[in-house]
């Protein structure tokens, strides 16, 4: 049966100890809400984890983790496709051939890999995080995406991905839908809880940070002790950096608009506010602390969503390799009549 929803695709990093609070409202929850309205393909990127230097027993660690978190958070292996790209040869398989039509000046600028590059924590930069976002874009090609639901550092690989399906249609004859340059749009912005001018971010202080899978009593203390601004008022504003981030996370979990927040909260301190705030989130992670801890308790059913995820991929993927491999004029193996 065909499915009329228009297609998406999305890789998700296996994060380190999971994702934190920015990640959850401004991306994970939103993957999940988009498994109804879209023929959704989630991966999770594990050639492209190893782009740079990794520890393997960790890289599985994390990828099991990635799957039960999204799973926790609501994504239903039933409804979107939920794989790992290493069990889907066919993207290192494509990834070469768009390598071949990619520049090398074109693939040299790419920002993320300039910037990863520069990182001396990072060591010496490799040939694979040089072809990263050429790999992403045989991610992306592979399953006719429409959409591409990611952030704006993303971008630009999105834009690449279209120049090479752009490129290769030209060259080889049509073969790959060539996805929207769309991005996911920003909503909630989340601030570091100690430095509210910063993003909330994994490399900063932990006390500023809200992991999802945090203790309670842990997330309970960092709210209560993230910093608050002169006056006592609970109110949005430019020189409140503190308490309108607080009011953001209120407001992205409770779904109740800043100023319906500001108005509730008139004639309370921060004392009040912020137990508030540490309720809504304790209301909204616990419940999903507990299906993460049963899923990762059961890796056998996890390994199952994976092998039948990985089946379902496949079999978009190697029509659309057997195409690409077709156009740019490989030899069919004798006895088969595709790759
Ligand atoms: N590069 C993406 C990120 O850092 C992850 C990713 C890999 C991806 N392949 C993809 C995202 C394909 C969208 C589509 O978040």
């Amino acid at each position: 049966m065909s499915d009329e929803r228009p297609r998406i695709l999305s890789g998700i990093q296996p994060t380190g100890v999971g994702s934190h609070l920015g990640n959850y409202l401004g991306a994970v929850k939103r993957w999940v809400s988009l498994q109804d309205g879209y023929d959704a393909f989630y991966f999770i990127p594990d050639l492209h984890a190893i782009t740079v230097p990794h520890d393997p027993a960790a890289l599985r660690r994390r990828t099991l983790e990635a799957v039960a978190e999204l799973m926790a958070v609501g994504l239903d292996p039933k409804r979107a496709t939920l794989f790992v790209q290493s069990h889907v040869p066919e993207h290192a398989q494509l990834g070469w051939v768009l390598g071949c039509i990619t520049g090398f000046g074109e693939a040299s600028r790419m920002t993320q890999f300039k910037d990863k590059a520069a990182r001396d924590d990072l060591g010496t930069a490799t040939v694979g995080l040089f072809s990263y976002p050429i790999l992403q874009a045989a991610d992306i090609l592979l399953y006719g995406a429409d959409e591409v639901p990611v952030g704006s550092d993303q971008s630009q690989h999105v834009e690449l991905t279209r120049d090479l399906a752009q490129r290769f249609n030209s060259r080889f004859g049509p073969t790959f839908t060539v996805p929207k340059p769309t991005v996911m749009a920003e909503t909630a912005r989340i601030a570091d809880l100690q430095d509210p001018a910063k993003k909330m971010s994994k490399s900063l202080p932990p006390a500023g940070t809200v992991l999802v899978m945090d203790a309670p009593a842990t997330t309970r203390r960092k709210i209560m002790r993230a910093v608050t601004d002169t006056g006592s008022e609970v109110r949005a504003a430019d020189d409140k950096p503190g308490v309108t981030n607080l009011l953001g996370i209120l407001s992205a979990l409770t779904a109740t608009p800043v100023a319906a927040l500001e108005e509730q909260f008139a004639g309370s301190g921060y004392g009040d506010f912020k137990r508030a705030v540490a309720d809504a989130v304790a209301a909204e992670l616990e419940p999903v602390q507990e299906r993460y801890a049963a899923l990762l308790a059961d890796p056998a059913f996890l390994g199952d969503v994976l092998a039948d995820g990985a089946d379902r991929a496949r079999s978009v993927a190697r029509e659309t390799l057997a195409r690409a491999f077709d156009a740019v004029g490989f030899l069919p193996p004798a006895g088969a009549a595709r790759w």
